[in-house]
């Protein structure tokens, strides 16, 4: 019998190419749903584009010419916190998205669900950022943000390994480095609720190293490679400047993590 159910591909695809923000949170959620429910086919007949649409703001800056963001408790320091939180779980939401269906195809359904659960998770962050900006008068897209961090996807696009070492294993795990310092200035500043999101984040961003870790070393050891050295390889190779110190080793170790993959690379 011949599957008729529309292919997980496209349905990837079509929310890599849907520009508004809103709607991309709902083809990415969507997109897993569907496929956690077995209503889409494991078909990969349709190719990734090499970019996702994004929508027309938040212009996009290179980061050096980036507004300065204070650590101070201003109303625009904390509206450019939010924005750029907001900023980086909207690129997460394609990142994720791309993993799935660039690689899931030679990587397997359990990859696949991981990853679209990845991508469910960071679409429903994003949102929850976007609602924090609209309660505090603003909205994803009233500043500029960074330009850079679709580049990691675009110089790993032939390589799952490397996609893997520097995506989940450099950026994400960069994020339970630097959330509980930020949660704590927020709580600090009065604001339980923005304390909340960013735990709640903090908890999700954990499974999602995790899965990265967990499928990377899946990897190495179908090629008898250590993981750890293959890691600290494919890193020099394709992240441009070491991995800053301090790190988060109890958050890192709870996905896999450990000292022996990125001591040596400390800046
Ligand atoms: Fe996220
Ligand atoms: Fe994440």
């Amino acid at each position: 019998m011949t599957d008729t159910r529309p292919s997980l591909s496209a349905a990837i695809s079509a929310a890599l190419l849907t520009a508004d923000p809103r709607a991309k949170v709902m083809a990415a959620r969507d997109a897993a749903r569907n496929w956690r429910l077995g209503r889409l086919s494991f078909g990969f007949e349709t190719a990734m584009p090499d970019r996702p649409s994004w929508p027309n703001e938040p212009e996009l800056l290179d980061p050096r010419n980036m507004p300065r963001r204070g650590k101070g408790g201003s109303e625009k320091g904390r509206l450019a916190l939010w924005h750029a939180l907001a900023h980086i779980e909207f690129v997460a939401i394609d990142l994720a998205l791309d993993m799935a269906g660039r690689f899931g195809g030679k990587l397997g359904e359990e990859f696949v669900s991981d990853f679209m659960s990845v991508a469910a998770d960071e679409a429903m962050h994003f949102a929850i950022l976007d609602r924090k900006l609209r309660r505090l008068g603003s909205h994803y897209g009233a500043l500029p943000a960074h330009a850079g961090l679709w580049e990691t996807a675009e110089r790993t696009s032939h390589d799952v390994a490397a996609r893997l070492a520097i995506v989940p294993m450099v950026l994400e795990a960069r994020g339970l480095d630097v959330t509980p310092a930020t949660l704590e200035r927020v709580r600090s500043q009065g604001d339980e609720d923005g304390a909340k999101i960013l735990s709640r984040i903090l908890d999700d961003e954990i499974r999602h190293v995790a899965i990265g870790t967990k499928h990377f070393v899946a990897i190495c050891a179908e090629n008898a490679e250590s993981p750890e050295k293959r890691w600290k390889s494919l890193v020099r190779e394709h992240f441009r400047g070491g991995l800053k110190a301090p790190f988060n080793d109890s958050a890192r170790l709870a996905a896999g993590l450990s000292r022996d993959f990125y001591a040596e690379l400390a800046t």
